[in-house]
């Protein structure tokens, strides 16, 4: 083996494996707890969810990773205008006519018609759809995930519509970005060849002449004067520090600005049912509409409903007004403090009927009501 083929190219400097690492990791995160909310009803959704503690850590989690995303976009900013401004180095992201070519010969390639791969550079078309698809993805997930994140300011300025449109967009995204990595990354890093460079840093001279043989013969970088550097990062210091800054606001005014969908509306306490004595001054609506009250008039079909509706509420074994049960028929009939309630064949002396008609007595019955249970106690107030 030659010394040259010994030789170990470096591909990615620790900076973008770590940024790599924790934009991955942030992804992951997010299609984790945001894929289930999606597809909240499949059985895995329902798992995954109730394995994190229910759906309010799911969306705690989907925010902090959020955030993460963002701030690794803010620095890949910076990193890629330093190289760009300052160090004025190849290799570059942006698509060039090659790249279209490339992506050409290739599908003639895979289809059999061209002997050969096309010779690429150091970052093959590939690469090059893959980076711009994630950057596009990601820009479109922020602004849809601002209108689900903040929809009242968003629905300030944009038509309401957008709101679900923009849900719909996220979770249409969501997906397609999960299936990119799935089906586009994992294929070509893992499986066409299995590419370690984004662990170890670096290309072996074989790999390079196979992945990317046209950038060992790219002429480096041209030397800079140190004052001309010296000039440039300045520059670049206070033009990124300005844009970094409006851009961190940005993402605090983002996760701050609103509470409507973050905030969780506290699970109301289960206390025992406290009955207040203030007299209503309006009737009660109706417990059952008139139509009802034709058929049959007995306890069960009508008249307890009534009773269990309009007066249950005070009239019950556990909060009895006067020892009065209006809860159940037997209750109904017992009565309380004043005696029976009801007298079957008798509604002229059933304090039940007429005791709400008092001014001061809060539980009030409509006239079709009080004609309903007139008319069961006429009866002989059946039961059944
Ligand atoms: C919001 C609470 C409340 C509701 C609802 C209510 N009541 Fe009363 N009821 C009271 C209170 C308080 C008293 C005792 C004060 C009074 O005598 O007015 C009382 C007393 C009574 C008494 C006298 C009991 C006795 O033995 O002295 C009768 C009868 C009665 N209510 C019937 C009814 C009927 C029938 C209804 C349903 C239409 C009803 N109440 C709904 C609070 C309620």
């Amino acid at each position: 083996m030659s010394k040259q083929t010994q030789e170990k190219h470096l591909r990615f400097p620790l900076a973008r494996r770590i940024e790599h690492w924790i934009n991955g990791a942030a992804f992951i995160t997010l299609a984790l707890t945001g894929l289930p909310q999606k597809y909240f009803e499949a059985p895995i959704s329902v798992g995954l969810i109730t394995a994190l503690g229910g759906v309010e850590n799911v969306r705690i989690i989907h925010r902090v990773a959020a955030v993460v995303l963002a701030l690794v976009a803010i620095w890949h900013f910076g990193y890629n205008i330093y190289i760009w401004y300052v160090q004025r180095k190849n290799p570059s992201m942006l698509p060039t006519p090659t790249d279209g070519f490339n992506a050409w010969k290739t599908i003639k390639y895979n289809l059999g018609i061209d002997k050969e791969r096309p010779k690429q550079g150091f970052y093959t078309f590939e690469e090059k759809m893959e980076y711009w698809a994630l950057l596009w993805g990601t820009l479109v997930m922020v602004l849809s995930g601002f209108f689900l994140w903040n929809p009242i300011t968003a629905a300030q300025y944009f038509p309401g519509e957008w709101i679900p449109a923009a849900k719909a967009a996220h979770g249409g995204e969501a997906l397609l970005a999960v299936l990119a990595i799935i089906i586009w990354h994992m294929y070509h890093v893992l499986i066409r060849t299995f590419n370690k460079s984004m662990y170890t840093g670096y290309m072996s001279h074989e790999e390079m002449e196979h992945e990317h043989p046209l950038a060992l013969h790219e002429p480096p970088a041209p030397k800079v004067e140190p004052a001309v550097l010296k000039r440039r990062k300045s520059q670049f210091w206070i033009g990124y520090g300005l844009v970094a800054t409006i851009w961190l606001v940005g993402v605090i005014w983002f996760v701050t600005s609103e509470q409507t969908a973050t905030a969780t509306i506290p699970e109301p306490e289960k206390v025992e049912a406290f009955s207040p004595l203030t007299p209503t001054p309006f009737p009660s609506p109706d417990a059952i509409p008139e139509a009802a009250l034709r058929y049959g008039t007995t306890w069960e079909t009508s008249v307890g409903t009534i009773f269990v509706s309009k007066c249950g509420e005070c009239h019950n074994p556990r909060n009895g007004e006067k020892n009065l049960d209006l809860s159940t028929y037997e209750g109904a009939l017992a009565g309380g403090d004043s005696g029976p309630a009801v007298i079957p064949g008798a509604p002229g002396i059933s304090i039940s009927l007429f005791w709400p008609g008092f001014e001061d007595h809060p539980g009030k019955l409509s006239p079709a009501e009080f004609a309903a249970i007139q008319e069961w106690i006429r009866n002989g107030a059946p039961e059944k």
